[in-house]
């Protein structure tokens, strides 16, 4: 697997935050009798980790959290989603996420720490409307080779439900996957790497 598209996508998550970081040391610098700058209880809640319980998330279904003011899909996968995402791996721009933001500790191509456990961030690589969440087979409006996966209204964008987007959509890249680990077996945590020591 090339590190390529993990390290240009932790790149965007540096930048981002360090662009942040300087437009609070802009303000303490700006009032000086503050003493020194302290992100307010808000601002540091809305960068923590978030827990998820995941435990009844049923079998093809999915639930919606929210880290950093983000959308958080976490999908339940079945055996037949699997063999689905397999399949349509010629249809897909990045199959193997190698110019997608991803952790290097997922999967390349399922996207994932536990395979049946989809957690992707809701945003459109497009414009950043959120996909909406579409399961079901060849719905009439998605064509007879829909396997299931997100479609974003706002142009026209569809991923699979690894959140891999198809060839030829105004969406470049594939979902991006947010740091993440388990705490236990029902409980992941949004925001906290997975130990790969
Ligand atoms: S924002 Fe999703 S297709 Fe444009």
């Amino acid at each position: 697997m090339s590190n390529d598209g993990v390290n240009a996508g932790r790149r965007r998550f540096l930048v981002a935050a360090t662009s942040v970081v300087g437009a609070a040391g802009t303000v303490g610098a700006a009032i000086p009798f503050l003493g020194s700058w302290q992100p307010s209880a808000r601002a540091k809640a809305a960068g923590a980790p978030v827990r998820i319980n995941i435990a009844k998330v049923e079998a093809g279904q999915q639930i919606v959290a929210e880290w950093r003011g983000q959308p958080v899909f976490v999908v339940r996968r079945t055996a037949e989603i699997m063999a689905g995402l397999e399949k349509l791996e010629p249809a897909l721009a990045d199959p193997e996420s190698k110019e997608s933001e991803q952790p290097e500790y997922v999967d390349p191509k399922n996207r994932a720490i536990r395979s049946e456990l989809l957690i992707v961030l809701g945003i459109c690589t497009h414009l950043g409307c959120a996909p909406t969440f579409r399961p079901e087979v060849a719905p009439a409006d998605l064509g007879p080779d829909w396997l299931g996966g997100y479609f974003c209204a706002c142009h026209g964008s569809r991923y699979d439900l690894a959140g891999r987007v198809y060839k030829a959509q105004p969406a470049p890249l594939n979902l991006p996957i947010p740091p993440h680990s388990y705490e236990t077996d029902d409980v992941v945590i949004i925001g906290v790497d997975e130990e790969t020591a």
